[in-house]
């Protein structure tokens, strides 16, 4: 997959619409951990795709988990508590709600089976805190070595080793509530344990063997993020494990506990993600709401509690089992103080909402924020004032206050998806200012942790104006190579791509068809609106002909050079054009595209190559494509072409007069592309 240095977002200025969630994170790879440790297969329906569940998954591959595909679902052949690998290294990459289950499921059975395993991350991961689960662990009589920093990863779990699980396990939960999801995931494997083939070298669990036991873990300090407890015990029964909890200071799981796989197990969307919707629609869904589908009042997840966040900041939401519906109620929003301890994740984006809020928004009791993909207290303050705002934190809180004066900024997004999804949000600075700037998002791809395509799915359900949306034309004549570069600069910007010739090219194609003289101009252009054409993956579809390699065709380029000189087709072709303006912005080629069709566009290339050059660039991709023909040839054609579509009164081929002009004859695709984009990024307030 290519990854964009950066997306820059225009004034985004409202939003209405449906968007379907991705799988929720936290209950994707739990159930991953718990069909892999139960007995029996398990279909796995609407799993989250993203880097923290592949990286689950390969895990347990390692682990000999049978693990395949089935349609859209995933199988998971599970264990059945018993190792099947008993060395592995596995890499966790910052899949937190991957690193802590695993370490503590391994640990317990490498303890009672035999086995060495290591886990490790990116570096981030090895900063993340792990301490407390291993002091855990190791009371409970785990090797654990550190392979790192004392108290983070990497780790290594060694066994055999005796287990004291007569006593209560102890775990801090004041730090991470992963901490304890980790054990209760882990302990049930030893609930039940009885080793019935005790491999070579396993001692009998101190008290000696027994029929099971119950479990107990006890909780010190204050328990944070309970919410993601509680969808830790919802997911246990549903393998067969009935924790009994004594407020949330113990967890007892009872003797012969053994997880056994329900079957089949639907994940429901992402709670945290539909927070970028709900923050959506309570500051841009003015005249139809956001339905966000995924989650709603039956979610097992805590940061549906969101909803209730936002609608004290003035949204109006409705609720139903697994749907939401958000629109703007108060504007501007309200500023709220908030305890955001039982929606840690969620609650970041309530600091972009509060950009657009009457009066100063703190967060408190938040200490969690700093432990996560990054510090997220210190990333959401710095990149705020990056925007003018004022923000003021602390150990464990942070206060923003309303923004009437913004700038355009470019966000770090240090790795962080939450980080780069709410800055999102930043981008409706138009409806607080008239001074609407864009907003710069780096490393946008860091959003596939929990959601792959999140910003396509924001760009389905918001407007811009189109004066706003940038575009780049590239004009220039015949295989002076404008479309490779146009695609190039696009792929590099994230931007669509037009190559309006295709239009022309398509439109002489079935006027020859249609047995049309591409001399009569209206006749011609008659015939615009009847074409059923379709754009999609790079591809052009005429009803349902894939026209693609018939376009490319020399003889089509020529019919094309042919209707373009009517101004009737150029006129009937306008529109069509002008809706590929659509976000994030748009790489236009052609002939007029900086004169004619995007005469505001921001950047705006003519591309030049000396005849020879195209001449000879054209005949090295007709020969090897196999087609037969000769560069004096081709040069001739490629004159004629010139001269018909500089000569021609409509709309001829010139550069504008801002144009910047390339000529490429000496260059490599790359350095033009470079040039470009050099360019690009002078005419950016960033
Ligand atoms: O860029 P191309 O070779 O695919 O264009 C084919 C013909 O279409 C070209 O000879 C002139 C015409 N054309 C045009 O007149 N205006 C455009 N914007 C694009 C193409």
């Amino acid at each position: 997959m290519f990854k964009i240095p950066f997306l820059d977002l225009p004034p985004l200025r409202s939003a209405a619409g449906t968007v379907r969630l991705p799988g929720s994170k936290s209950i994707s790879n739990r159930v991953l951990l718990l069909a892999a440790l139960s007995e029996g297969q398990t279909v796995v329906r609407d799993l989250l795709a993203s880097d923290d569940t592949a990286v689950m998954l390969e895990s347990l591959r390692t682990l000999g988990c049978g693990v395949w595909r089935d349609g859209d679902a995933v199988v998971i052949d599970g264990l059945g508590s018993r190792l099947r690998a008993k060395q592995a290294k596995l890499f966790l990459g910052n899949a937190g709600t991957a690193m802590r289950p695993l370490t503590a499921a391994l640990a317990v059975l490498a303890a009672t089976q035999g086995g060495e395993f290591e886990v490790s991350g990116v570096p981030r991961m090895h900063e993340r805190p792990i301490g407390d689960l291993v002091d855990a662990l190791r009371g409970l009589g785990c090797a654990i070595d550190d392979l790192g920093n004392p108290g983070y990863p990497p780790l290594r779990l060694r066994g055999p080793s005796a287990l004291a699980l007569d006593a209560p396990v102890r775990v801090r939960g004041d730090v991470s509530s992963q901490f304890l999801t980790a054990l209760l995931l882990a302990l049930p494997l030893v609930a039940g344990f009885e080793a019935p083939n005790p491999p070579e070298g396993v001692p009998p669990a101190r008290g000696g063997p027994a029929p099971g036991r119950d479990i107990r873990i006890e909780v010190i300090g204050e328990l944070i993020s309970k919410p993601y407890i509680e969808i830790t015990l919802a997911l246990l029964a549903r393998f067969g494990i009935a924790v009994k909890r004594e407020g949330w200071s113990a967890f007892v799981i009872p003797a012969g506990s053994r997880y056994v796989s329900p079957g089949e197990v639907f994940v429901e969307g992402d709670a945290s993600s539909a927070s970028y919707f709900v923050g959506l629609g309570a500051i841009a869904a003015v005249d139809a709401p956001i339905r966000i589908e995924g989650v709603g009042s039956e979610s097992l997840q805590g940061d549906v509690r969101f909803a209730e966040a936002a609608a004290a900041m003035g949204a109006v939401v409705q609720t139903g089992p697994n749907w939401l519906e958000v629109r703007r109620g108060a504007w501007p929003l309200k500023g709220i103080t908030l305890d955001c301890n039982h929606i840690p994740d969620a609650a970041m984006t309530l600091t972009v909402m509060a950009l657009y809020a009457d009066g100063p928004t703190t967060l408190t009791n938040i200490a969690s924020w700093r432990v996560k993909e990054t510090d997220r207290i210190a990333a959401m303050a710095t990149e705020l004032r990056k925007l003018g705002a004022s923000v003021d934190e602390g150990p464990d809180w942070i206060r923003v206050q309303p923004l009437r004066d913004w700038r355009a900024a470019s966000i770090h997004t240090y790795d962080d998806h939450r980080v780069a999804m709410c800055f999102s949000l930043a981008a409706f600075n138009g409806l607080v200012t008239d001074a609407a700037v864009p907003v710069r998002i780096q490393e946008p791809h860091c959003v596939a942790k929990t959601f792959p395509d999140y910003f396509e799915t924001l760009f389905g359900v918001v407007t811009a104006r189109a004066e706003d949306i940038p575009v780049i034309t590239i004009d220039g004549p015949t295989a002076s190579g404008k479309g490779t570069l146009a695609d190039e600069v696009g792929k590099a910007l994230g931007f669509g791509v037009l190559d309006s010739g295709a239009l022309y090219r398509v439109t002489g194609l079935a006027a020859r068809r249609a047995g049309l003289d591409l001399d009569d101009g209206p006749a011609v252009a008659a015939l615009v609106p009847t074409l059923e054409l379709r754009f999609s993956g790079g591809q052009v579809f005429l009803g349902p002909e894939d026209v693609s390699a018939r376009l490319r065709a020399e003889a089509t380029g020529l019919l094309a050079s042919q209707v373009a000189v009517h101004p009737e087709v150029r006129q009937a072709l306008h529109q069509l054009q002008l809706d590929f303006r659509r976000l994030p912005g748009l790489v236009a080629d052609g002939r007029d595209m900086g004169t004619a069709i995007f005469p505001d566009a921001a950047l705006k290339v003519f591309l030049t190559a000396s005849a020879a050059t195209r001449a000879e660039r054209r005949y090295k991709q007709l020969i090897s494509k196999g087609n037969s023909t000769t560069i004096e040839g081709l040069r001739e054609d490629l004159e004629a072409r010139d001269e018909r579509d500089k000569n021609r009164s409509a709309s001829p081929l010139a550069p504008a007069q801002d144009a910047q002009l390339l000529d490429n004859s000496a260059l490599s695709i790359e350095a033009s592309v470079e040039q470009v984009l050099n360019w690009w990024q002078k005419r950016r307030p960033f």
